[in-house]
């Protein structure tokens, strides 16, 4: 059906042309939501935000009639409005710059919108889907989106090759009593723990290869760094070694944080980070055996048993003083999971790597060479009480061509957290999934 003919509307401009050199005595079009208003007289002033930031706008009755600036007076906090106005330089708006309207169509006033400061982070969790619009949180997602595709830019100049594991599974692969689990038609599901099962069969024929899925955990800990849902890039290597590995690991880490850090320093100044203690990590990172840290930690009062895991204090003890992250060797074999290698040299400990965060913010990498022999797996897995037949798929793998491999998988949160120097890691994801809540 042909339409009535109508005139265009001009092209609609973003906040940031506002700031743009250019830009005084320009008309602009904008679209957005109100941060702030405050209204006397004939006088509105909103400040107004888009996705490339915030303006001031000055509203007068004289320039737009009293019908519409009576409307332009009910739009709430986080309001929607489209305008059409001049640019004025205006030493006491912020940034200088002031958007003195002609039009103002108010698109949806809002209701008084319901998030103040000091409130209890209780509440701000059950209106987190408000909340985050925050200048913080929107920092940080940006910060996020720009670490992920950092990783990605990393992976595939090393010639890794991106694939999707399922999410849904038989198997719990890292610890069947922290596994989310389900009736899958019948028959127990898990939620993954970890791809990794998937992409060592993927690595053949790839040789490389990495997922970036959610990996699940059903932890009771309630902890500054645990979520039940996190974002987990797990990376595959044939013909790898661990000393191979951590050298591809601090590469990957030291090239992706200093990126994230020239690539968005508006980010990282809105949370108050320094973007030149990030671009100033260079590897190599320090590495130490699992046995040299309890001495190292004996010295610093724990006095831990050959054999104990190291827990959070202890983890934040070894890396207070650092400035780089570290990494810890050869853990005891008990304590790890049951596709990890046996040292060669040790049979008491496989052939791991855990990278822990500078300043005590703890394990961000989780890495080791896979077991290649079946009967060892096969051993292995009786030891923890799972039955190695619903393996059987996996030990096929070790049947077949099974090569020397290696691989890790990061906590993109946790990467997140130490970058930002956030407190709890929920800060990190929009939509925090913890012990007690998965709402909203
Ligand atoms: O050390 P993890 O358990 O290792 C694995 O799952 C291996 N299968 C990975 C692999 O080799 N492909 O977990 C890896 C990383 C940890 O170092 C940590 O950064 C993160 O995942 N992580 C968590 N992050 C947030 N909340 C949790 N509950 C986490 N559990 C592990
Ligand atoms: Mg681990």
């Amino acid at each position: 059906m042909a339409g009535v003919p109508v005139a265009a509307p001009p092209p609609v401009d973003t906040v940031a042309v506002v700031f743009a050199e250019s830009a005084v005595g320009r008309s602009v079009r904008l679209r957005g939501w109100v941060e702030k208003t405050r209204h006397s007289g004939g006088l509105l002033f909103l400040l107004m935000r888009d996705r490339t930031g915030s303006v001031q706008v000055a509203v007068r009755r004289d320039a737009l009639g009293a019908e519409s600036f009576e409307l332009a007076t009910t739009l709430q906090v986080e309001g929607a409005l489209e305008l059409t106005g001049t640019v004025h330089a205006d030493p006491r708006a912020p940034g200088g710059r002031e958007v003195r309207a002609t039009s103002v169509h108010v698109v949806d006033a809002g209701l008084p919108f319901p998030i103040f400061r000091d409130q209890t982070e209780e509440f701000r969790l059950d209106k987190r889907h408000l909340v985050i619009r925050s200048h913080e949180h929107v920092a940080t997602f940006r910060v996020k989106a720009e670490l992920l595709a950092a990783f990605r830019r990393f992976l595939d100049a090393e010639d890794v090759l991106e694939t999707t594991p399922p999410i849904l599974t038989g198997n719990p692969a890292e610890g069947g009593a922290e596994a989310f689990q389900f009736d899958y038609f019948g028959r127990p599901g898990y939620l993954s723990q970890t791809a990794q099962l998937y992409l060592e069969a993927m690595l053949v024929p790839n040789e490389r290869v990495y997922s970036l899925t959610p990996s699940f955990r059903a932890e009771k800990s309630r902890t500054p760094r645990h979520l039940t849902e996190y974002l987990h890039l797990e990376v595959e290597l044939a013909w790898c070694d661990l000393e191979q590995m951590n050298e591809f690991i601090e590469r990957m880490i030291a090239t992706v944080v200093a990126e994230v850090a020239e690539r968005r320093p508006k980010e990282l100044a809105v949370l108050g980070r320094a973007p030149d203690e990030l671009t100033a990590l260079k590897p190599p990172f320090p590495r130490i055996s699992y046995s040299d840290a309890l001495d190292r930690l004996r010295g610093k009062g724990f006095d831990l048993e050959w054999g104990a895991d190291l827990r959070t204090a202890e983890e934040a003890a070894l890396t207070m003083e650092e400035r780089a992250p570290i990494f810890v060797t050869r853990f005891p074999r008990e304590l790890k999971a049951f596709y990890m290698l046996q040292s060669p040299g040790d049979p008491r400990t496989v052939e791991a790597a855990d990278l822990l965060a500078p300043e005590g913010y703890g394990e961000i990498v989780g890495a080791s060479c896979r077991e290649t022999s079946v009967e060892k797996l096969i051993e292995r897995l009786k030891a923890i009480g799972a039955d190695p037949a619903e393996y059987d798929w996996y030990l096929d793998l070790r049947r077949h061509g099974s090569v020397p491999h290696a691989g890790f998988g990061i906590g993109v949160e946790r990467v997140l957290r130490w970058m930002l120097r956030r407190e709890h890691i929920r800060e990190t994801t929009p939509f925090p999934r913890t012990p007690s809540r998965h709402t909203p």
